[in-house]
């Protein structure tokens, strides 16, 4: 095979690959996760969620709160593109809303948001909002304790 032959083997791949994504994916999803927002791990942040789904994949959610509201976020997983999508979404929608709005989002908000998911990866979506979850409990039980504690130093 030629350099030249190798490379539109390729071009034809990822056109292939690219056309059977949008055969499966909303094209919101497809953005999400092509150029995800928030991704990463945030530097000491004041909580965090890390779950590990049914399939296998982990994600990790880190939240920087000042005064119940949801100053800045990061997520990171090794999932799927679905997964990276939902991350990218969920993150979205939470920077900026206060830590109970941010606990009454669902899956199905989320999916919602995604404009869809296929019902094979509607885990994904569960797994991301469980993340989040984990780490709201994680600041709760960290505010109770406060609150019970160490009223002196507020
Ligand atoms: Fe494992 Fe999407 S999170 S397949």
């Amino acid at each position: 095979m030629t350099d030249d032959t190798f490379v539109a083997w390729l071009d034809e791949l990822q056109r292939k690959i690219e056309y059977a994504e949008e055969q499966a994916y909303s094209p919101v999803v497809i953005q999400e996760y092509r150029s995800p927002s928030n991704f990463g791990v945030l530097d000491n942040p004041d909580a965090v969620g890390e779950i590990k789904g049914p399939c296998g994949d982990t994600m990790k959610i880190s939240l920087r709160i000042k005064t119940g509201r949801i100053r800045d976020v990061r997520f990171w997983t090794d999932g799927c593109g679905a997964t990276i999508a939902c991350g990218s979404m969920l993150t979205k929608m939470i920077n900026g809303k206060s830590v109970e709005e941010a606990a009454n989002i669902t899956n199905e908000t989320l999916t919602d948001a995604l404009i869809g998911l296929p019902e094979e990866h509607l885990h994904c979506a569960k797994l991301a909002v469980d993340t989040l979850q984990d780490a709201i409990k994680e600041y709760n039980n960290a505010s109770n304790f406060l609150d019970k504690n160490c009223d002196e130093i507020r």
